[in-house]
């Protein structure tokens, strides 16, 4: 498909930390190795009184923190700025919508992505807003960020209310996790090999471990973070996204609908969790005062914004089955965490050891593995056994390691790069749609109801660990070890 290279790109919450850190970023990149950008217009809107000029050099600033030296240079920034406009815009005040009608006048025709960069309790008005104002064209679309809603009943009202204006195929639902190019490789290791598929299922795969990891604490989004907890910022949208695609059947093609439908079935098919299954098969932590890479860092409860007492949870771990025939009885452990060791996320499956064991080293339980490294050191290791050197048949693991930016060395697009362009190209495929949001609403709302009920607190964990030990037992319990562990 040519790619669509005349737009008007509108965020809300421009001077937000994901516009400024994130999605300006994105577009500079893009701007810069795009051919024809003549039809390029990004306009930003927040209530803050700047100017044009004031916002160009808060953007900039950002730019060049978030933007490696090698890649920024003045030609390219003023080249990419001259397309950035500044509107001071209250998205909750349908006044305001005259300054943006009046960018927008004469440009109904084009592609018009309003990007929603801000809380999801706003999407309804802003939509309403737009919609009042005229400004809804049939070439528009609406990017909503996660997580949206807080449960399935405020997201139901959310979905709701957005869709009274737009079309669902008018509507992006964007977890960036699914534009990281592991990700995408995942779909092309899965779907574009042969020599996988006999071996992804339950026959032949042990148990899964999908592990997203952190060592960031809630820096300044305390107040944001502490309403929501890990189980909403991280498990609902991105650890599930990716078990979806781990699990899912092989789609007919990569049609959005194909992949989405074939998503859903993995959601659908989760076993729920009932009050009981939260306490057995789910670990949640909140980190103490600890030191991450020897630098000392505070508890949650200290960072800023954070209620005294508060019981959120910073960590999750839990044992997930997904009950349809490819997956009986194949555990799917998922931790995410803050404040974490190491920041590494990865895809751990491992296989069942071999029926028989006939050869030293192999009777340890050593099982092969493949490990999809979505960060850092994006890559895929298999390991397999192999003999050790010496008179003795005796093997050890050994890996097979493919790291892409030494395979590939054109520079990785980020996520927001290529998830922007699929917008404005209108390609649905990396997307959620509704149905699938409220799948997984529907399998995460259980597990707050049954903590609002249960007195203990989240088990504390010091920062610069894997989590609290109750996270190693719960694996361990079903005679297997986090990979780290092993
Ligand atoms: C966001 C969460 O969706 O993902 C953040 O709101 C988290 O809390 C971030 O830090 C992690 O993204 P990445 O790409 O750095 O792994």
């Amino acid at each position: 498909m040519a790619p669509v290279t005349s737009f008007d790109l509108i965020f809300f919450g421009g001077t937000g930390d994901l516009a400024l850190r994130k999605l300006l970023p994105a577009l500079y990149y893009r701007h810069r190795d795009s051919k024809d950008t003549s039809g390029w217009r990004v306009i930003c809107l927040s209530r803050q009184a700047l100017d044009r000029d004031g916002y160009l050099a808060l953007v900039r600033e950002h730019c060049q923190t978030f933007i490696p030296a090698k890649d920024f240079s003045d030609e390219a920034w003023s080249a990419f700025a001259a397309r950035v406009e500044y509107l001071q815009v209250d998205g909750t005040r349908a006044e305001d919508y005259g300054k943006l009608g009046e960018a927008l006048k004469d440009s109904a025709a084009r592609t018009r992505v309003f990007y929603l960069s801000t809380a999801a309790s706003l999407f309804a008005q802003i939509c309403g807003n737009l919609a009042s104002a005229g400004l809804v064209t049939p070439a528009s679309r609406v990017v909503l960020e996660k997580p949206l809603g807080f449960n399935l009943a405020s997201a139901t009202a959310i979905n709701e209310a957005v869709g009274a204006i737009f079309s669902e195929q008018q509507i992006f639902r964007i977890d960036h996790y699914l534009g990281k190019e592991t990700v995408q490789n995942l779909i092309a290791l899965r779907f574009g090999n042969s020599i996988f598929e006999p071996l992804w299922h339950r026959a032949s795969v042990r148990d899964v471990q999908i592990t997203l990891a952190e060592q960031v604490g809630v820096g300044e989004r305390g107040e944001y973070y502490d309403h929501y907890g890990a189980l909403r910022d991280m498990v609902q949208n991105h650890a599930l996204q990716l078990l979806c695609i781990l699990a899912m059947e092989p789609p007919s093609s990569i049609d959005p609908d194909q992949m989405r439908d074939e998503k859903l079935k993995v959601l659908r098919a989760l076993r729920r969790f009932t009050p009981e299954t939260v306490r057995s098969h789910i670990v949640r932590g909140q980190y103490r005062a600890g030191a991450i890479e020897g630098k000392a860092v505070p508890g949650y409860l200290d960072e800023t914004g954070i209620p005294h007492g508060s019981t959120t949870e910073t960590f999750v771990s839990m044992r997930v089955d997904v009950d349809n025939w490819r997956w009986a009885r194949v555990p799917f452990y998922l931790r995410t965490g803050k404040r974490m060791q190491e920041r590494m996320s990865e895809i751990v499956i491992n296989f069942r050891a071999v029926p028989h064991a006939i050869l030293p080293g192999n009777d340890s339980g050593a099982v092969n593995r493949l490990v999809i490294r979505l960060q850092p050191d994006e890559g895929i290791e298999l390991h397999v056994l192999a003999k050790v050197p010496g008179a003795d048949m005796r093997v050890k693991p050994v890996k097979l390691d493919l790291e892409f930016a030494e395979t590939f060395t054109t520079r990785q697009w980020d996520a927001y790069e290529r998830l922007l362009m699929d917008v404005i190209g209108g390609n649905l495929t990396l997307f959620m749609r509704r149905d699938e949001l409220d799948a997984a609403w529907r399998w995460v709302d259980p597990i707050h109801e049954a903590w609002a009920t249960q007195s203990d607190a989240p088990k504390p964990y010091s920062a610069g660990t894997w989590g609290p030990t109750a996270s190693s037992a719960l694996i361990v319990r079903d005679g297997l070890s986090w990979k780290e562990e092993s």
